[in-house]
């Protein structure tokens, strides 16, 4: 009997998703021999045991198509919400799969996902990853499949914003997804010639933005655009952040619960005041140059629509090396891309991990050296 493989997508969707999963269902089937289903929005289908088969027409017309034909969530198997309980449903999930006989089950996500696989993967699931997130955070491999969309599309969206910023003399600050990295604000800022560049990596000043900002005026550029990661931090909130999370710590350490629920209230309270950081920003900018200020906020923009051609070739190389690598029994692994080619990297080595940009990254020397401020002095 031919042996069945399940696939799922999970998290923010990421423009390559259908790419990836015509490929595990064409490779799957033509190379392999192996059946193909796949499970609807994310770990939620798995539960509730909402599937389709992944063959013929339904994986026609969909290398091109943004989004994801699945449907994704971001539920996880220890945390579903179900009715008005969060419950932990990891055990319907491993029944369902046990259901359906599979060989393996395809997890494609970004770094929660690789996390949620690898549970499963802990309890006795053959499970295998491809990374994916417009954020390209996911640790061990080069690149994500997304990014390069979301790239191309925010860089775009600068270049609109400087003739508009130029006619009317003004700073506008534009906020670029990319969570807890700066990847995507870094690349964008780079691209499109930003004279600011905020990142999450390089806490700021915003009197050396402002200062900056002052000098292009002085050699007769009356406007500016600041590239803001969504997660950067003010120097200042960078610091608060840090005392916070080690006051989490030791109140973990020291099973406190009372001092744990405190701490956590001002984290709460930290991440509703960051929601604001870009807005704060540009009338502190104002302030401080004289310039009027406006802000753009790309958002999910930055996710939708058709994705570029080297995603969608990245999407299908891992989408094949997937279907090899579960051929090879290779389980419990994420398919990495490393240079042209890609290697299996045990899940263990993945989740947890952050990738941040290096400060020595080319591409923070090229931003600095082509004249792009970063807010801090120190670079
Ligand atoms: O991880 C991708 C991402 O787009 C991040 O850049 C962003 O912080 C987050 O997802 C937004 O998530 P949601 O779509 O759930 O609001």
């Amino acid at each position: 009997m031919a042996k069945c493989i399940g696939v799922l997508t999970a998290g923010g969707d990421s423009p390559g998703l259908n790419a990836a999963i015509r490929a595990i269902g064409n490779s799957g089937l033509k190379a392999y021999g192996m059946r193909v289903i796949g499970f609807r929005d994310g770990f939620r289908g798995l539960m509730e045991n909402r599937c389709i088969p992944l063959e013929g027409d339904i994986l026609s017309g969909i290398l091109t198509l943004g989004g994801t034909i699945l449907g994704t969530s971001r539920d996880k198997p220890h945390k579903m919400p179900v009715g008005d309980k969060v419950q932990d449903m990891t055990e319907v999930m491993i029944d369902n799969y046990r259901r359906h006989n599979l060989e393996a089950l395809v997890c494609i996500g970004g770094g929660g996902t690789q996390k949620n696989a690898y549970r499963l993967s802990q309890l006795g699931m053959n499970i295998i990853t491809l990374p994916k997130t417009i954020d390209n955070d996911v640790a061990v491999t080069d690149i994500t499949f997304g990014f390069d969309t979301a790239l191309s599309i925010a860089t775009d969206a600068i270049d609109r914003l400087h003739s508009t910023a130029h006619s009317h003399h003004r700073i506008i600050v534009v906020e670029i997804m990319g969570h807890n990295t700066g990847w995507l604000g870094l690349g964008a800022g780079l691209a499109s010639g930003a004279d600011v560049i905020l990142i999450p990596e390089i806490p700021y000043d915003v009197k050396q933005v402002a200062e900056a900002i002052r000098r292009r005026r002085h050699r007769g550029k009356n406007f500016s655009i600041v590239a803001i990661s969504e997660g950067a931090l003010s120097q200042e909130d960078a610091e608060t952040l840090v005392k916070l999370q080690e006051e989490k710590r030791a109140a973990k350490e020291e099973k406190d619960a009372k001092q744990r629920k405190k701490v956590d209230t001002a984290l709460e309270e930290f991440r509703l005041r960051q929601a604001t950081n870009t807005l704060r920003l540009s009338r502190e900018l104002e302030k401080l140059t004289g310039l009027e200020s406006r802000v753009t906020i790309l958002g999910h923009l930055q996710r939708g629509g058709t994705p570029s051609a080297a995603d969608r070739i990245l999407a299908t190389r891992l989408g094949v090396a997937c279907a090899e690598a579960i051929h090879d029994q290779r389980f419990g692994c994420m398919v990495a891309v490393k240079g042209e080619g890609t290697i299996l990297v045990p899940l263990s080595e993945v989740v947890g991990k952050l990738k941040l940009v290096p400060l020595d990254h080319p591409w923070v020397r090229a931003a600095l050296e082509t004249g792009a401020c970063l807010g801090n002095a120190r670079y």
